[in-house]
């Protein structure tokens, strides 16, 4: 918790602290951001019918924009808001239904471990700091 609220700024987006009814943290304030995740090869999506996705392996996740385009009274937002994706709580994050079993993280199941999710937002963001 120390990392996490501290050196990794992780509460910025992943708030810690007990919500205002007093209830225990969720983990998300519920905010949208493109953290830059890279597309899953794996990912059924890719490889569907074309009538479907046109696009194919060139297909990009338009996130939040996807719904805003959608709403006409939101779609002028749609532009700014490409490829972000919800803030997900952190509750329970390791949890699996048995030793061995390979859980998957972010919108599209790119990382298989923690550490490497990990790795990739410290990765991020530092570069983000130094504004590259
Ligand atoms: C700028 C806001 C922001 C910060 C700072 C941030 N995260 Fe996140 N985090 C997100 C968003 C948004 C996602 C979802 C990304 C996606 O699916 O494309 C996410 C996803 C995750 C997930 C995946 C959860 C799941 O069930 O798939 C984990 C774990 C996580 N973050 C941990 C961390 C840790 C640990 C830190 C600090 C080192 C951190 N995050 C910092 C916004 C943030």
């Amino acid at each position: 918790m120390e990392l996490f609220n501290g050196k990794g700024k992780c509460n910025l987006c992943h708030k810690s602290e007990a919500n205002s009814d007093g209830k225990p943290p969720l983990f998300t304030d519920f905010t949208y951001d493109n953290l830059g995740i890279p597309g899953n090869p794996d990912n059924p999506w890719y490889s569907v019918d074309p009538s479907f996705n046109p696009e194919g392996k060139n297909w990009v996740d338009p996130g939040l924009a996807d719904f805003l385009k959608k709403v006409p009274q939101y779609a002028m937002f749609a532009d700014d808001n490409f490829g972000k994706h919800q803030v997900p709580t952190l509750r329970n994050v390791d949890k699996r239904p048995q030793k061995g079993f390979v859980k998957t993280y972010c919108h599209n199941g790119y990382f298989k471990s923690l550490e490497e999710l990990v790795h990739f937002i410290i990765l991020a963001m530092s570069c983000h700091q130094q504004g590259k």
